[in-house]
């Protein structure tokens, strides 16, 4: 127990963000928090959220600060809300995160907070759910959320189920299984202008470009599966880098279209490809900011970052092994 959360009960855990090499953009039900297609995403060990749960009975909401500032309790309120529905209690919690990377970027915050939040509201609890159970709550708060409870490589299902109990991730590999690395190229610091979960709704309203991109999804998973089984960088990486750009072409042909690049997220496209000439194997894949993050083997990892640091624009570099699932700090 931490004393100065008042004596309530508490725990903590951290979890890792995590990029969609196969990505998912569009909702089953807006509710449940259901995807509409499938992903596979591999977790980031540099990149983390550690989460501070505590239940307390002298409060009369929840009250959420992240980074050390107030944030917005919604969401988080919801995943708490399927915790006391479980543990049978109806305490309010404070709970306060810090990430180890600018929150709301395109860098998946949401993905590492809610994994963090949804392990360490279980264990404030008392409840000893399953990793796939933590999955399905940590869906409810982002959708990407339900893989970083895995580390690795982690597929998560859109699953057919009226109640939302089939759409979970799944481990397809642990990080020492398959070690690569991932540069993170951060092109802007500022929050980014469009949320994912508004920008999927204006795709599925608006984009002609939408059902293809649903009929299309079943194969690159099929694809990815099979490179990721057979150890195949090259067939993900080149897969990795399709689907990322059809995603982005979807969004660019929403209206209002969602363009999350930047100048400096373009030049760092070319700038990975022309790596690719000169013989180094690195592939971009972008979610809905305008970071670049660079897959390669770890022995190119050096000269894939010094690459990224000499495209103008180009903030700062992160290098990243594979990390580990969610987990509770003590
Ligand atoms: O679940 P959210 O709101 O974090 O949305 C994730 C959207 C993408 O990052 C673009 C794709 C993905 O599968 O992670």
């Amino acid at each position: 127990m931490d004393e100065s959360f008042g004596g309530g009960t508490t725990a903590v855990a951290r979890a890792h963000s995590n990029i969609a090499l196969v990505k998912y953009w569009g909702k089953r039900d807006a509710v449940l928090n259901t995807p509409a297609v499938g992903s596979i995403s591999v977790t980031l060990d540099a990149l983390h959220t550690d989460t501070r749960v505590t239940f307390r009975t002298d409060l009369g909401d929840d009250e959420f600060l992240l980074d050390g500032r107030r944030g917005d309790v919604t969401r988080v309120s919801r995943v708490l809300d399927l915790v006391r529905e479980r543990a049978g209690h109806g305490q309010r919690a404070l709970v306060s995160s810090t990430n180890n990377f600018p929150t709301g970027a395109g860098l998946a915050s949401s993905a590492s907070g809610f994994a963090a939040l949804a392990t360490a509201a279980a264990g404030a609890a008392g409840l000893a759910l399953s990793d796939r159970e933590l999955s399905i709550l940590a869906r409810q708060g982002s959708g990407s959320a339900a893989r970083s409870i895995f580390g690795g490589f982690a597929e998560m299902h859109s699953g057919v189920a009226a109640d939302g109990s089939d759409s979970y991730a799944e481990q397809l590999l642990d990080s020492s299984e398959w070690p690569l690395s991932v540069a993170v190229a951060i092109t802007e610091r500022g929050q980014k202008s469009i949320n994912s979960t508004v920008g999927m709704v204006e795709s599925a309203a608006t984009s002609p470009f939408y059902s293809a991109w649903l009929d299309s999804a079943g194969d690159d998973l099929v694809e990815m599966r099979a490179a990721i089984a057979a150890r195949d960088f090259a067939r993900l990486g080149e897969l990795s880098e399709y689907n990322c750009l059809k995603l982005h072409a979807l969004m660019l042909s929403t209206r209002p279209a969602l363009i999350y690049w930047n100048a400096a997220t373009v030049a760092a496209m070319h700038a990975v490809r022309d790596l690719r000439g000169q013989g180094v194997a690195a592939y971009f894949t972008i979610d809905a900011g305008p970071q670049v993050k660079v897959l390669s083997l770890p022995a190119d990892a050096a000269a894939v970052q010094a690459a990224l640091a000499n495209v103008p624009g180009v903030l700062e570099v992160r290098g990243s092994a594979l990390g580990l699932g969610a987990h509770r700090l003590e």
